[in-house]
């Protein structure tokens, strides 16, 4: 049996509108095609999870809209477990607008609805499932009640928490988080928000990663793109370097590589090959379509990092 994760985030519809380049502000343009696909940060990361083969449940919100039963359906269907999902009425599930260039890169807007009324309840029930979990993760697309309650009740029971650090408001950066969960995961800008630190290349993150250690931390793990990922921690440091890929959309890669993280170290790999494993997650969902469409299962894991070997020039 893989590893048990509890997955405590967000759930969105995702409309993706394809187009050659971004309007200027003012301007009408043309897009080229547009999909909806499951995503949400939560959700996305739940989906990776249980590819890899972990044994996964989702503590989190939709709304009684269109939207609300196909998001829950769509995760029962990876196997994971619903049970503790709240269908919320009168209100719309989370959608996301994700206007993707034709390089792979986005922007997205997030209308949290549903993800915003999750509150003492959810954290309840998410404390309650904690004994049967070997790791917590949780990105900040929630409330940020929820995310500190749940850190603290993981803490409190010993069980290994996860923040993907995705998206940083103000309030989050004031939040003190660095010191509330065992593994801080932030991209570069998530870095910056939270450091107040320029991150670019790998002497840049290294001093973040210090950073947000001295702010309590205890394993910091920077997503740093082309540039692969950068940990620094309790037992040492490491540079995992990128995979080169062409990508078609790298919506979610970050929750990919997270997930990935998660379940990897949560099988006992050390922190180093979990980084390799992730960075190659990370790569394999750069190349479809879609948050969830585009989670890598552990075979397809395996059979690039067989193939495939990291980029030098990183
Ligand atoms: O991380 C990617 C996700 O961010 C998308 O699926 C979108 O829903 C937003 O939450």
């Amino acid at each position: 049996m893989g590893p048990r994760v509890l997955v405590v985030g967000s759930i969105n519809m995702d409309l993706i509108v394809q187009c050659g380049r971004l309007p200027d502000q003012g301007e009408t343009i043309h897009g080229d095609a547009l999909h909806t696909a499951p995503g949400g940060k939560g959700a996305n990361q739940a989906v990776s999870c249980s590819r890899l083969g972990a044994s996964t449940t989702v503590v989190g919100r939709v709304g009684d809209d269109h939207f609300g039963p196909r998001l829950r359906a769509g995760l029962s269907s990876e196997g994971i477990n619903v049970e503790s999902m709240r269908v919320d009425p009168n209100i719309a599930s989370g959608v996301a607008l994700i206007l993707l260039e034709e390089d792979g890169r986005n922007r997205i807007i997030v209308l949290p609805g549903a993800n915003a009324r999750m509150g003492d309840d959810d954290s309840s029930a998410a404390t309650a499932l904690l004994p049967n979990a070997d790791v917590v993760l949780m990105p900040l697309e929630v409330p940020l009640p929820v995310v500190k309650a749940v850190a603290a009740a993981a803490r409190a029971c010993g069980v290994r928490s996860v923040l993907d650090a995705a998206p940083v408001s103000p309030e989050a950066a004031a939040a003190g988080l660095p010191a509330l969960v065992d593994i801080i995961s932030p991209n570069q800008t998530e870095a910056e928000d939270l450091t107040g630190l320029p991150v670019h290349d790998l002497d840049s993150a290294r001093a973040a990663a210090r950073r947000l250690v001295e702010m309590g931390a205890r394993d910091v793990v920077i997503k740093l793109g082309e540039q692969g990922s950068y940990w620094l921690g309790e037992h040492g440091e490491h540079h995992a370097p990128a995979f080169a890929v062409q990508p078609v959309d790298t919506t979610a890669a970050g929750d990919a590589f997270t997930g990935c993280l998660a379940v990897s170290l949560a099988e006992g790999m050390p922190m180093p090959d979990a980084m390799r494993r992730a960075n190659a997650a990370g790569a394999l969902a750069c190349l479809k379509l879609g948050a969830q469409p585009s989670m890598p299962t552990a075979a397809a894991v395996e059979a690039f990092l067989r193939e495939s070997s990291p980029r030098h020039d990183a």
